[in-house]
């Protein structure tokens, strides 16, 4: 039978017991986490929040009533006990635990409340995630998801004081608005009012921050949640939330940038211990490209992309030449003292591997102990070859990974991703190694085949660069954007830019992306409209805070930094969300469903 607490409080939480506390009494409270019945003597490790603590039902010294009450217990129950605190010995002592030193000697018991046999043991992260998932209020009491959780409250208050110390005011924006040009697919709600029309929930809120610029709020920030509907990965949930801030008499990326590093590094200093430097590498878009293949390097590892052209310009081999010949590039990534670390059968692996990144094949060459092994050994000169080697500064033991192609983004993006798989396949970088860069320069635009004409890279009111105004109209493609994002150990956590302000810019713009007068009013209408009224200068970003306490946290799935996760095909296991409504409901909203399969 539960009891009543009565207005019994705890002492102290089971995790903060010391041998301070020796000798004196305690209540503490929190669910049974193990039993160990001796007979005469009963083990409870006891948990909360804070910790494990253990305590000592025993004759010597309480009643045998009690002892027997402590003999009903199960796992997971609530219970309230309390005892002297006394100093264990011998082999009791457990230099494992934080408060293993101490044990509580029970003398008053409560149970406050029964506990069935739970659908898993708690604390077993191996149990099947979607059971997990399901009773996600029993997985929560796993130390490491409350820790994760904790942790993230801690970034919320640091975010807080930091930004509220440089003048940022914390502003709510609508949930229910108007669908922002983020690019992802929306979220939409319906309206009762009027039918027929639909809310978006926010992608992000990047049309009210500038508003609020418009509207004198000078600087702002929210911890906002924020909405996409798109494929969800290790990083991405279709709901989650970024750290958005925006201020206004600035027209420099390195303003926000140096505002963004002061916070990013009080955050790894007062979570991590870790000194981030002040002032973070700036690598350009191309730069990045180039070097490590993608616009968010790991610069934990080196294994840099490496260019070929003119060591293999009259190559005999045709892949190589053929892709020179098309106007392509052939480049390469060596892992040091890798020729004998992969055998044919991986070697096979990453050929498919490059595969999945549009690259035609992957093409190696490696100095291993039993001499060369090269995939295209009979198609080139022994001279070649040597030049090949001399080129990437290859020594004994190393092996060349090469991609030849007549485009060359494929090829440094299927080497980029190559460099990653390698690095993480054979350890070149270890917990607790942080590197964090910001890529600036990025293009204003990228053409996208599927819809013949060019997109704004990150969204249509990010400001070009002054100096590249000129090509706008001739050249969109060579238009660099003030735009920065910061990366931390090749995962993108923020990225923003400086806004237009100008409206013969913004028209420019517009004109480039293709939109129609009609369209530019439909989309942006309200937000265009405001520009005409006196706007400050501006730029913001966005940092995403559920990637920040996945790197503070050495966590590598977004579900473990978030209190109730969505799952892979974005439903919530525990509620059953999205599910069916009621007719009426729907009625009221003048939606009719048409029939699908559960
Ligand atoms: P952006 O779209 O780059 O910029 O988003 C900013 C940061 O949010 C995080 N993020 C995500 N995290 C988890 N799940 C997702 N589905 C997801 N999508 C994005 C990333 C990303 O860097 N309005 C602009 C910012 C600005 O220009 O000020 C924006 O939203 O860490």
């Amino acid at each position: 039978m539960a009891e009543l607490l009565n207005g019994q409080r705890r002492t102290l939480m089971c995790g903060e017991v010391t041998t301070n506390e020796i000798g004196k009494e305690l209540t503490l409270m929190g669910w049974v986490h193990r039993r160990r019945d001796l007979g005469g003597l009963i083990f409870l490790q006891l948990r909360d929040r804070s910790g494990i603590m253990q305590i000592v039902f025993d004759t010597d010294v309480c009643s045998g009533d009690l002892l027997d009450k402590a003999s009903t217990l199960k796992l997971e129950y609530v219970i309230s006990v309390t005892g002297k605190v006394r100093r264990r010995v011998g082999n009791n002592v457990n230099p494992n635990m934080k408060t293993g030193e101490v044990e509580l000697v029970a003398e008053e018991l409560k149970i406050l409340s029964e506990a069935d046999t739970t659908p898993f043991s708690i604390g077993d992260d191996g149990a099947n995630e979607a059971l997990r998932l399901k009773y996600r209020y029993l997985d929560l009491r796993r130390e490491d998801l409350q820790r994760n959780l904790v942790t993230r409250s801690k970034i919320y208050q640091i975010t807080r004081n930091y930004l509220a110390e440089n003048g940022f005011v914390e502003v709510e924006t609508p949930m229910l608005g108007k669908s922002t040009p983020e690019g992802a697919r929306d979220y939409l709600v319906p309206s009762r009012i009027r039918q027929g029309s639909f809310y978006a929930l926010p992608q992000s809120p990047q049309l009210y921050k500038q508003l609020l610029m418009i509207g004198g709020m000078d600087r702002y920030f929210q911890i906002a949640k924020c909405f996409r509907d798109e494929d969800l990965r290790a990083n991405r949930q279709p709901e989650f939330t970024q750290i958005d801030l925006e201020m206004s008499f600035v027209d420099q990326e390195e303003e926000v940038m140096t505002l963004t590093e002061g916070l990013l590094v009080r955050m790894f200093k007062q979570i991590r211990g870790v000194d981030l430097p002040e002032h973070f590498l700036r690598l350009p878009w191309t730069e990045c490209m180039n070097r490590f293949g993608s616009d968010k390097p790991d610069l934990r590892f080196g294994m840099e992309i490496q260019k070929l052209d003119e060591t293999v310009k009259n190559s005999s081999f045709v892949v190589f030449s053929n892709a020179l010949k098309a106007g392509g590039t052939v480049r390469a990534i060596v892992l040091k003292q890798g020729a004998d670390k992969l055998s044919r059968k991986e070697l096979d692996k990453l050929v498919e591997f490059v595969k999945t990144y549009k690259a035609k094949g992957l093409a190696w060459y490696g100095l291993g102990k039993d001499g060369v092994k090269c995939s295209f050994a009979k198609a080139v000169t022994e001279e070649e070859l040597n030049a090949i080697a001399a080129s990437l500064q290859m020594e004994q033991g190393d092996i060349a990974l090469v991609v030849a192609d007549s485009d060359w983004q494929t090829a440094v993006v299927s080497l980029g991703a190559l460099r990653c798989h390698l690095a993480a396949k054979f350890e070149l970088y270890k917990k607790g190694d942080f590197a964090a860069l910001w890529v600036v320069d990025f293009p204003l635009f990228e053409y996208s085949e599927e819809e013949g004409r060019f997109v704004a890279m990150h969204h249509p009111f990010t400001s070009p660069k002054n100096e590249d105004l000129q090509y706008m109209k001739t050249d969109p493609a060579r238009v660099r954007a003030k735009a920065y994002d910061v990366v931390i150990n090749g995962d993108e956590m923020g990225g923003g830019s400086m806004r237009i302000y100008n409206r013969d810019v913004q028209k420019l713009m517009f004109e480039t992306l293709g939109f129609s007068d009609e369209q530019i009013a439909d989309r942006f209408g309200f937000f265009v409209d405001a520009f005409k009224y006196g706007t400050p200068p501006h730029g913001g970003l966005a940092l995403g805070l559920d990637r920040l306490v996945m790197v503070l946290t050495d966590t590598a799935n977004i579900k473990d930094v978030i209190a109730f996760p969505k799952m892979q095909n974005a439903s919530d296991m525990m509620s059953d969300a999205p599910s069916t409504v009621d007719d009426k409901q729907l009625k009221e909203l003048g939606i009719k469903c048409e029939d699908h399969d559960e």
